[in-house]
């Protein structure tokens, strides 16, 4: 299986630009490398803050920008979304039966758990009761099955001090209805942090990269206010068989020379 790993689009209207660079070119690029490289991917999949502002304009530009999409979508919410503007243009989209967009795809290597974390009036991930309650009752129906969970907020800090102010705030809550089942999530992928990050929590592997748009600077000592950059973006492509989950990220937008490694001799400086 192969999966498309796209976040943090942060879409605003067409004719706006954000942190001085364009997020829907950004966007369309990244769906035209997709196209080019990775039309056979089964799907992908946008981890949330797909729009900025909420803006129904911008959502209507995903819409659009999405569209030219070869392989099929799926798209979670983050803290910078709208739901219910949301919904009113991907009429198709998740829906649990508390109106959160999260559902369950089975597929041929497991299971794919989509979360909701947005709360409207806060940056922070929420983790509710009542969606509490919904991944509890998949995860029993799941039981031993292989699971692979998307969410926007990490449920962990990632010691990043002013990401992890706006971070899950029921992380105590959400990993104890997860614990009886870690042992069968193969991998956690997240949005949220605009950074490459990887590693392991309570032993699932996961990760997370840079947004299509702006980025999160690695900055250790920065308090409340987020620095942020211009690297480059990127997208992460998946590929799950059996045995093993590789994401390998995609600079798509990389300029640098490109070349053979076993062409050049050695050469004195
Ligand atoms: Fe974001």
């Amino acid at each position: 299986m192969k999966l498309i790993h796209l976040t943090d689009t942060h879409l605003v209207e067409p004719d706006q630009i954000l942190y001085g660079l364009n997020p829907l070119e950004r966007l369309n690029l990244a769906v035209a490398s997709i196209n080019s490289l990775h039309a056979d991917a089964d799907q992908v999949v946008i981890t949330g803050d797909l729009t900025h502002w909420g803006q129904l304009g911008a959502y209507h530009a995903l819409h659009e920008s999405l569209a030219a999409l070869k392989p099929a979508y799926t798209l979670i919410l983050g803290n910078h979304d709208n739901r219910d503007l949301f919904r009113s243009v991907f009429s198709n989209a998740l829906e649990d039966e508390n109106g959160f967009v999260q559902g369950v795809q089975e597929t041929a290597v497991g299971q794919f758990l989509f979360l909701d974390t947005n709360q409207p009036g806060t940056h922070s991930g929420w983790y509710c009761a009542n969606r509490l309650h919904w991944l509890s009752e998949q995860l029993k129906r799941s039981g031993d099955t292989p699971k692979y969970i998307f969410m926007h907020h990490p449920p962990f800090e990632v010691a990043l001090e002013p990401m992890d102010r706006i971070g899950l705030v029921q992380r105590d809550e959400f990993l104890q209805v997860l614990r009886p089942y870690l042992g069968s999530v193969r991998h956690l992928f997240f949005g949220h942090v605009h950074r490459p990050i990887s590693g392991s929590w309570n032993g699932v592997p996961f990760s997370t990269l840079r947004g299509t748009n702006h980025q999160v600077w690695l900055d250790f000592t920065a308090q409340g206010d987020i620095p942020g950059s211009h690297e480059p973006p990127a997208y992460g492509v998946v590929l799950i068989n059996g045995e093993t989950v590789l994401v390998h990220t995609h600079d798509f937008l990389d300029q640098s020379l490109k070349f053979s490694l076993g062409a050049q001799m050695p050469q004195a400086v």
